[in-house]
């Protein structure tokens, strides 16, 4: 081969390295590879929405049973010695937990961890947007299930809500936090009108909008068997306002697919947990906010780390045996309790 021919054959084998998993990854017994965590900071939360948490609450944590922040960090980065690359931070609403950026700037410290997200409501984002950003939150999703203030205050169940999460926005984009995802879940007869008002805001601003199928857990059991929309249904009212090209959409770590009106700024997206469920692709744990690792949204499945923790023990076979019972699957029904594992919420076990 000539030195030039050399050359290139070499840059090429050093950018298919680059691209190449790392050589530490944590795979499961279906032969997944698992990068991203999703770490639920609390269970806590200053909304009531509708298919999610009774008006009353639920039965909150203890204090002294939520992992303290030393305590997450001292898993991810266990975690991140083992292959873990991503992380987002969910709730409950994480921005209730006291100073949430000192979380950030812990495990953005960590070595290997590249990429930290948020999941917020944004009711509490106006004053914190800018702090987060500093501190290493590379990127945010904001739940947002209408476009019309008073309905989104009926569906928070709190009032002022709608104010409070459009100041929140504003003040993301203020700080460049760029893309923002906004989750919408559609349910027929409070929202599913809106979905072309959604998209429609696309057109002008950079706004990814994912509209998800609403999910079978104790709390969400009437409205799953009576008001889910399927994605398919979604994607046929959205034809009716414009062409939908298929694109690859904001890079981020979830099954979303995405498309986009002629000339949009943004895109919108569907979620599909019941109708495709996208397990094949699965990528993740979750950490719940005392300290459970689960293999799987669903199920009852989990690893307690918190005591072991506390104690002192190795964490790492724990993870390992946690990756070995990760399911292939899960078994929700449409309006059915089971295969939820007993969820009250998904706010239990960070969404
Ligand atoms: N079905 C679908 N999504 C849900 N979420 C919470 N509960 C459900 C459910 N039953 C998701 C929504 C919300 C985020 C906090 O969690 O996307 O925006
Ligand atoms: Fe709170 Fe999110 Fe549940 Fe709404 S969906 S009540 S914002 S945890």
């Amino acid at each position: 081969m000539s030195e030039g021919g050399d050359l290139v054959a070499r840059s090429v084998e050093a950018r298919r390295q680059a691209a190449a998993p790392a050589a530490t990854s944590m795979r499961d017994g279906f032969g997944r590879s698992i990068d991203y965590l999703r770490i639920s900071v609390t269970d806590k939360c200053n909304l009531r929405c509708v298919y999610c948490m009774p008006l009353a609450g639920l039965e909150w944590l203890r204090r002294d049973e939520l992992l303290s922040y030393e305590e997450i960090a001292q898993v991810v980065t266990v975690m991140a010695g083992m292959g873990l690359r991503r992380i987002r931070l969910t709730g409950g609403e994480p921005l209730v937990r006291r100073d949430l950026p000192a979380l950030v700037r812990l495990l953005a410290a960590v070595p290997g961890i590249e990429d930290i997200a948020l999941s917020t409501n944004a009711v509490l984002l106006e004053d914190m947007a800018d702090e987060l950003r500093a501190a290493g939150v590379g990127r945010l999703n904001i739940s947002l299930d209408s476009l019309q203030p008073a309905r989104v205050d009926a569906l928070a169940r709190r009032p002022g809500s709608y104010d409070r999460i459009m100041h929140g926005i504003a003040a993301a984009e203020r700080a460049g936090f760029e893309p923002i995802k906004i989750n919408c879940v559609v349910m027929r007869g409070r929202n599913d009108d809106e979905l072309a008002d959604f998209a429609e805001r696309t057109r002008e601003r950079p706004w990814h909008i994912r509209f998800i199928e609403v999910m079978p857990v104790a709390g969400s059991l009437e409205i799953s068997a009576r008001e889910f929309v399927s994605a398919l249904e979604m994607l046929e009212r959205l034809r009716g306002i414009g062409e939908l090209e298929p694109v690859a959409g904001p890079p981020g770590n979830g099954p979303a697919t995405y498309f986009r009106l002629p000339g949009a700024a943004g895109t919108v997206g569907v979620i599909t947990p019941m109708s495709h469920n996208y397990c094949d692709r699965c990528n993740r744990m979750r950490l719940t906010a005392d300290g459970r690792l689960r293999p799987c949204l669903f199920g009852d499945l989990h690893t307690p780390l918190r005591d072991p923790l506390r104690a002192g023990e190795p964490l790492e076979p724990l993870i390992r045996r946690t990756l070995e019972i990760k399911p292939e699957r899960h078994w929700l029904v449409q309006g059915a309790a089971s295969g939820s594992g007993g969820l009250v919420a998904l706010s239990q076990v960070g969404g």
